[in-house]
């Protein structure tokens, strides 16, 4: 659904982003702005900064930033659509009802349908005579029909075109079933179900929407899980299985237990352990810290005994020190995973298992020890190494403090020798990072992935805030002058703006170019506080690098062409490319 730039407007000037922030976290006053430390990464000094004039905020420290619909974006992890209505719910300003057209407008809508209609046909199989053999098999692993009442459990049938038929039936077309990814093409042409004879489970994302799906087969034939692949809505380094049900009960329960499986989560879930989401088949990225960091204040990764040792658990966990969520590890006995340790020894059990849970750093460090001896000068070199690289990353004092003290007492060394060479590590990195960000300075990469010039962005920045100053630009300036795709765009969209005689602000602009990656590197430029003069100065220098950028693009270019005309003989051309250098050289 495509709401229109008036109602975007409307909703947005009757929520005030201070209040708005607010309501999540407390806000200082400092000056013309507000403070707070930044819900979107780890920090001691507050450089989260809200600005109630032009109703933006933004992080010096992370670079986040936009308007109050970004920041309930990025807080909440909702798509723009939802974080409209929920500020219009809010402003008690009616949105227009999507009609079934506009709502299958977008991709993800779309998406969103045909998974909510596959998931209705594999119930429906699994309910009905042709899924006896699916029920059976839950049956015989223990499974009751109560523990999976939550989950929507489905069938597909061996058929080969059981599904891709019903969707077509339904008006799906063809290239949105293969977008889904649920039927896929032979080599032949020919369309069929991806998943065929298998137990399905359907994977919502975090607001209880079926996003993709797993299926087991029953047997003992490979591949054991099949699992629809990524698409617009569902990225699997992101999601969790379980979590649009495990949130509900974060109240009670402010841990969340972390399992490998879908019959792990539904085990557990199923067991009392409500807190309890899976990973899909992938380690634990950065994403899936931050969004757990949003619901809960401790982690417990569960692992099968034999495999935590070496598992991604413990290269992992500098993401959650990074992200400052606390971790434990819980190993289960050696060829477990929490299925059969429940199923074989009872709730009792885990819960015995689960209260001893240790610390990652503990856990880490026990490791290490066990596989290098700390008496031997080479064997402390290689543990301390080890915690040094993953103390670097520590933005929390007091943790910091607290693992050093504890990593010094069991390697029987001083804790000042450990914050030496902490403080050594720091410097080398921090040297390494400055050296190469002043050798190339505008080589950063945007949003986008593609390296931005940092002049670029600075100026329309600028010009965002003093629109007045565009016509004089758009003189010296064309958009081939700027040489990332997205400057180019906010170049059109402002010169666009200004040949149609519209006012120019940051809700206008963005209500015209609705592209959220943009904001933070925009939200940035307009607050630097600087007085008439230092701006001139500003726009005046980047249009000098801007300009000096397109002359030094010439040069490289004649440069090339006549080291060509060269080699090849071409002596006429030759002549004419050093002509034109000569006339470039001397025109800077
Ligand atoms: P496991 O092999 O541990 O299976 O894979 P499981 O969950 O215990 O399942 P059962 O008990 O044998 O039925 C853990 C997870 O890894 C992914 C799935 O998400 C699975 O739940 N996986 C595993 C796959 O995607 N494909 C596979 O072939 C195997
Ligand atoms: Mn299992």
């Amino acid at each position: 659904m495509r709401y229109g730039e008036e109602i975007i407007e409307r909703v947005q000037s009757l929520n005030d982003i201070v209040e708005i922030v607010s309501s999540y976290m407390p806000l200082r006053r400092a000056g013309k702005t507000f403070k707070a430390a930044c819900p979107f990464h780890q920090e001691k000094t507050p450089s989260f900064i809200v600005n109630p004039e032009r109703q933006i905020f933004h992080c010096f420290g992370c670079g986040a930033g936009g308007d109050v619909f970004s920041f309930l974006m990025k807080y909440e992890n909702i798509t723009f659509p939802e974080a409209l209505k929920q500020l219009a719910e809010r402003a008690r300003v009616p949105l227009p009802e999507p009609n079934r057209e506009e709502r299958q407008e977008s991709l993800a809508g779309k998406l969103f349908e045909i998974n909510e209609a596959a998931f209705q046909y594999y119930r429906k199989n699994y309910e009905a005579e042709g899924g006896k053999a699916a029920r059976a098999y839950l049956e015989k692993r223990g499974f009751k029909p109560q523990d999976l009442a939550d989950f929507g459990i489905g069938y597909a049938l061996p058929d080969w075109r059981g599904l891709a038929d019903h969707l077509s039936k339904k008006g799906f077309g063809e290239e949105l079933l293969l977008r889904s990814g649920l039927v896929v093409k032979s080599a032949q042409g020919s369309c069929y179900d991806l998943l065929r004879a298998r137990v399905i489970f359907p994977i919502r994302n975090a607001q209880g929407k079926v996003v993709a799906f797993g299926g087991r087969i029953m047997t003992q034939e490979v591949p054991k899980y099949i699992n629809s692949p990524e698409t617009e809505i569902f990225r699997k380094r992101r999601e969790f299985y379980g979590l649009n049900l495990a949130k509900r009960h974060i109240p009670e329960e402010p841990r969340m237990f972390i399992v490998e499986g879908y019959l792990d989560q539904i085990r557990l879930y199923a067991a009392g352990f409500r807190n309890t989401v899976a990973t899909l088949g992938t380690a634990l990225t950065e994403d899936h810290v931050r969004i757990l960091k949003r619901y809960i204040q401790e982690a417990v990764l569960v692992y099968d005994g034999d495999k935590a040792g070496e598992s991604a658990s413990l290269r992992g966990m500098e993401i959650f020190l990074k992200e400052g969520l606390a971790v434990k590890l819980l190993a289960l006995p050696a060829g477990l995973d929490p299925d059969d340790l429940v199923r074989n020894a009872g709730a009792a059990e885990f819960e015995k298992l689960a209260r001893g849970a240790q610390d990652l750093f503990d856990f880490k460090l026990a490791s290490l020890m066990k596989k290098f001896d700390r008496k031997d000068s080479l064997g402390l070199l290689k543990i301390t190494g080890e915690f040094l690289d993953t103390f670097a990353v520590i933005p929390n004092a007091v943790l910091l403090d607290r693992y050093v003290n504890r990593l010094a007492a069991v390697l029987g060394v001083q804790t000042d020798s450990i914050r030496n060479e902490l403080a050594k590590l720091k410097a080398r990195k921090g040297e390494g990072r400055d050296a190469a960000a002043a050798a190339a300075p505008e080589r950063k990469e945007g949003a986008a992935g593609g390296p931005v010039a940092e002049e670029e962005f600075m100026l329309l920045g600028l010009l965002l805030v003093e629109p007045e100053r565009l016509e004089k630009v758009l003189q010296e300036v064309g958009a081939d002058d700027f040489h990332s795709e997205e400057s180019r765009r906010v170049f059109l969209t402002l010169k666009a703006l200004f040949d149609e005689g519209e006012k120019i602000t940051f809700n206008s602009f963005f209500g015209r170019l609705r592209d959220e990656s943009l904001k933070p590197q925009l939200s940035k430029v307009t607050f630097f506080e600087m007085d008439e003069l230092s701006r001139d100065k500003a726009v005046a220098d980047c249009l000098r690098r801007i300009k000096l950028k397109k002359l030094e693009k010439e040069r490289t270019d004649l440069e090339r062409r006549i080291a060509q005309a060269e080699s090849e003989g071409r002596e006429e051309d030759l002549l004419k490319c050093m002509k034109q250098l000569q006339t470039l050289l001397a025109s800077r």
